[in-house]
């Protein structure tokens, strides 16, 4: 999955990129659903019971009088597994075939959600063997309205904005923070705060759950040379878990959707504790280990950066958790892209997203190139919930 190794590495892992153009913001007409539906069902991937024309003359059918139609559990489940294989930014599809899939369409209040994403996650986290998993909610329907997770991912940090300036946590959650506390949510205030589930239903106010401590899952990070690496008082989520995107599959649109799989480790440690607007880490522990920080070509920077992601790959290793590093990941890449061209596919490749953060060159993906192309069914970025 990921935008990642979604598990793929999904969304702040390599930021600002052009969104894939494709509607999210309204209805499929139903030409356009047809058309989806036909190129779909009529796929010799897609698993149909029984006749495909007689498929998909009913799915038509279903869309002529309804505006929509429903999928067959078998279809969604090598929809979602076709959708991540499609999805461009993700280094780890390597594991497209193992996606579990959970479907809970049925799920109808944001009760049902909330406990269906805390199930997602115990699944996923597995006792720390982390297993790829999608839970699919309910369709959009033909007004457009469906279910949505505001949060961007099932587990994330609070960021609080202090008055004098700065941020006490995850900056880059400082505006879905405000949000949850404009609905009543409190934090403690911390730098690894874990924020509340936020679920919205059709046509009714959000609701925020504060998740349960045990179905999350974190490692506290230290550092296999450097003691005092653990006094920074570090720590991650062993899951990632997108949740805002949308996924589309022979037209239909399922506006919450979480999907993990797990963690490569520059996320954690070139990306999330390192970029300087979110943790911010370089200066600190650069100067825990006495580098000269004064100019750029000490190269302090980098080396700081390396300790943390070594830091990170072995804490997560200590702690049990999966987790993968770049060098191996980009070569399963590889073995991704041959076994598809084996199979006469392409594998639509985002350059930008799979080229890791660091040392890119010592990765085998820095020296192959590739080519894009927006294809079908897949995992759409959707705007916030709340704006
Ligand atoms: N980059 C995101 C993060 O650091 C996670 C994106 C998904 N990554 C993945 N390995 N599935 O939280």
């Amino acid at each position: 999955m990921a935008e990642t190794a979604m598990p793929g590495a999904a969304d702040t892992a390599r930021p600002r990129c052009p969104v894939q153009a494709r509607r999210t913001d309204g209805v499929a007409g139903v030409t356009e659903l047809s058309a989806e539906a036909r190129r779909f069902l009529l796929d010799d991937e897609t698993p149909v019971d029984g006749d495909r024309e007689q498929r998909l003359a009913a799915a038509l059918a279903e869309i002529r009088a309804t505006g929509g139609y429903r999928q067959t559990t078998a279809e969604l489940a090598h929809g979602c597994r076709v959708a991540w294989r499609n999805h461009a930014r993700c280094v780890g599809r390597l594991h497209w075939k193992a996606l579990r899939v959970v479907d809970r369409r049925d799920a109808a209040s944001a009760e049902e959600v909330f406990a269906a994403c805390v199930d997602h996650l115990r699944l996923a986290t597995n006792g720390g063997r982390l297993q790829p998993v999608v839970t699919v909610f309910g369709q959009r329907s033909p007004d457009g309205s469906g279910p949505r997770i505001w949060n961007p991912q099932l587990v994330r940090y609070a960021g609080y904005a202090r008055p004098g300036g700065g941020v006490v946590g995850d900056p880059l959650h400082v505006e879905l923070t405000a949000v949850a506390g404009s609905l009543g949510w409190r934090g403690t205030g911390g730098p690894f705060d874990v924020l509340p589930l936020i679920v919205q239903m059709p046509g009714e106010e959000p609701r925020w759950f504060p998740l349960p401590g045990d179905a999350v899952l974190e490692v506290e990070l230290v550092h296999p040379d450097l003691p005092w690496f653990a006094e920074l008082g570090l720590r991650w989520h062993a899951v990632p878990a997108i949740s805002d995107m949308l996924l589309e599959i022979g037209g239909v649109e399922y506006p919450a959707c979480p999907f993990n799989g797990w963690y490569v480790g520059y996320e954690i440690g070139a990306r999330n504790l390192a970029d300087t607007d979110r943790y911010d880490m370089l200066p600190r522990v650069a100067a825990g280990m006495g580098l000269d920080t004064g100019r750029d070509d000490t190269l302090w920077k980098d080396v700081a950066l390396i300790e943390i992601n070594r830091a990170v790959l072995h804490s997560f290793h200590r702690a049990g958790v999966h987790i993968v590093d770049h060098h191996t990941v980009t070569r399963q890449f590889v073995t991704h892209e041959e076994r598809e061209k084996r199979r006469g596919r392409a594998t639509p490749t985002d350059r930008d997203w799979i080229v890791p953060p660091l040392s890119a060159s010592t990765t085998p993906v820095f020296h192959r190139t590739y080519t894009n192309a927006a294809v079908r069914p897949n995992y759409h970025r959707q705007p916030p919930a709340w704006r």
